[in-house]
């Protein structure tokens, strides 16, 4: 299946320079989001506990895949926007720094751990994520991405964890 094609960019979106993969023809039809899930699937071979899902377009595939492998879901959101006592982390954006949080109670000492979002661009969203995830003790299986925007070389922010991504440009 060739899902390549179902991702539109934009180009200056949402700013001037900023091609955007827009993953949204690809939500349409169901049948792909089931291929998609089965190719990350297949690539996890351990027991995971829960899946993590960074707000918001990493939402769309986490509890597809927490689902998937019988795993529980839990979101990382961009800051005030979780209820309960959170551990927060700053990650950089393009011009300053934001702030991700993820629920103190969410991830249990030793747990396994998946990683999702739908972009790896430079890398600074996974990597924050990464660190709560470990702030919490939660052991890293994998990190993946549907898309790698591999000249950001944003693995280079997450290094010895393993990432897989289903589409590279
Ligand atoms: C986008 C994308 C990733 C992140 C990747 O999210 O969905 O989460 O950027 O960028 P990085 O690797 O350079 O950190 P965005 O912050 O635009 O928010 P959204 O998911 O809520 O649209
Ligand atoms: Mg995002």
């Amino acid at each position: 299946m060739n899902i390549e094609s179902l991702v539109r960019t934009i180009p200056d979106f949402p700013k001037k320079g900023i091609s955007y993969k827009d993953i949204t023809p690809l939500l349409q039809d169901y049948k792909v989001m089931e291929y998609c899930v089965k190719k990350f699937a297949e690539q996890i071979d351990s027991p995971i506990d829960k899946v993590v899902g960074i707000e918001s377009r990493g939402f769309f595939f986490a509890t597809l895949l927490a689902k998937e492998l019988k795993a529980g879901f839990v979101p990382i959101r961009k800051s005030g926007k979780l209820p309960y006592n959170t551990l927060k982390e700053p990650y950089d954006l393009e011009y300053g720094q934001d702030e991700l949080e993820i629920h103190e109670d969410a991830i249990l000492k030793g747990e396994k751990v998946l990683i999702h979002d739908d972009v790896l661009a430079t890398g600074g969203t996974a990597k924050a994520a990464c660190n709560l995830v470990e702030r919490l003790e939660g052991e890293i299986i994998q990190c993946n991405f549907l898309i790698e925007l591999t000249f950001l070389e944003g693995k280079n922010q997450l290094e010895g964890k393993e990432i897989l991504s289903l589409i590279k440009y």
